[in-house]
């Protein structure tokens, strides 16, 4: 069998999956919608032999147990379709720091589905690959889609899979991502998403989160930044509101975070479109236009708290390169 090298790109939720109705299939509370980041990436190598034992090396080192017990069990589910029981290698690196509200997951698991699936010459289409993905990680099966996505919740493991609801080249937008810390976050999405329920504030988000999506779909529709930014950070903050609220309580922001919160609206009152959104992590988005981005980029860079930035534009679905990692 030959060895496989896949590059997925990572994801920016517009309206967060926060909370499961179904935690082993992983089936989402809410449609979600993101915005796919070229720029953003994990590439993955894979190679089945009867010569190695399952192994799970991801920037450079082998992972922790818990960690390796997630992408086996994956594994096994591909190897399952495939009828296949040979050992596999797997190497994988992302551009941008992992477990840091980034969204290396979604990537991570989106390039291993491809690699994994490519490897064995099964050959599925991308609702079935975004089916397989989720059910290793939400977020993955938006990021093997591009453009700009929508997750169905769906009502069983086969109607929840994401769609490309308009592709790339639609609308132009860029994201300037703010690195404000690079260590491993306190808790897990994964964990995260278990005390969704416990805000107060969860049965109104419920409430409203389709009049929500409907309205950043015409905020996409017609290419309005103005009407998405506004709507996209709201909902970060609401979503943010539901964890300060849940319990136990998660507070994900740093210092840093804040400082470029506060950096955002001083730059709107400037001008200059831009708007944050941040995931379960402390690292935070900035979304623009191409002909702010320079300033925005540099006016994040300027600041104390911020240690370095990322710049991201609509980006593909993911693609198989010649780069092995081994
Ligand atoms: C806040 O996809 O990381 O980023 O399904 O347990 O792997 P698991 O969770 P994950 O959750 C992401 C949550 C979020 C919102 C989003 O990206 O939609």
């Amino acid at each position: 069998m030959s060895k496989v090298t896949v590059r997925a790109n990572t994801d920016i939720a517009l309206i967060k999956y926060w909370g499961k109705k179904d935690k082993a299939l992983r089936l989402p509370e809410n449609n979600s919608l993101s915005i796919i980041l070229d720029g953003l990436h994990t590439t993955t190598t894979v190679e089945f032999s009867s010569q190695y034992h399952d192994q799970v090396i991801i920037q450079g080192r082998p992972v922790k147990k818990r960690e390796r017990q997630r992408v086996i069990k994956h594994v096994n589910r591909l190897r399952t379709i495939a009828d296949l029981d040979t050992p596999v290698k797997i190497v994988s690196s992302n551009n941008f720091p992992r477990s840091t509200g980034l969204s290396s997951s979604g990537s991570g698991f989106a390039a291993l589905t491809y690699a994994v699936l490519a490897a064995c010459n099964i050959d599925l289409t991308e609702k079935e690959i975004s089916i397989l993905a989720r059910q290793a990680s939400g977020t993955a099966c938006r990021c093997v889609c591009g453009g700009f996505v929508e997750w169905l919740s769906g009502e069983s493991s086969d109607t929840s899979y994401a769609y490309t609801y308009q592709p790339s080249q639609y609308w132009d937008v860029r994201d300037v991502v703010a690195i404000v810390g690079e260590e491993t976050k306190s808790t897990s999405s994964t964990s995260g998403h278990i005390g969704a329920r416990t805000s107060p504030f969860f049965t109104m988000r419920q409430q409203n989160i389709t009049q929500k999506i409907d309205q950043v779909k015409q905020a996409i529709d017609d290419k309005d930044f103005t009407k998405l930014g506004t709507l996209v950070e709201a909902e970060a903050l609401e979503f943010h509101s539901i964890l300060f609220t849940s319990q136990p309580s998660l507070i994900m922001w740093y210092p840093g975070t804040l400082q470029v919160m506060h950096e955002v609206r001083n730059m709107r009152a400037a001008g200059i479109e831009a708007y944050f959104t941040i995931n379960t992590g402390f690292n935070i988005h900035v979304l623009t236009l191409p002909k702010y981005q320079e300033k925005v980029q540099q006016s994040l860079d300027s600041l104390k708290l911020v240690q370095s930035t990322h710049t991201a534009s609509v980006g593909n679905k993911p693609k198989i390169i010649q780069d092995h990692l081994f």
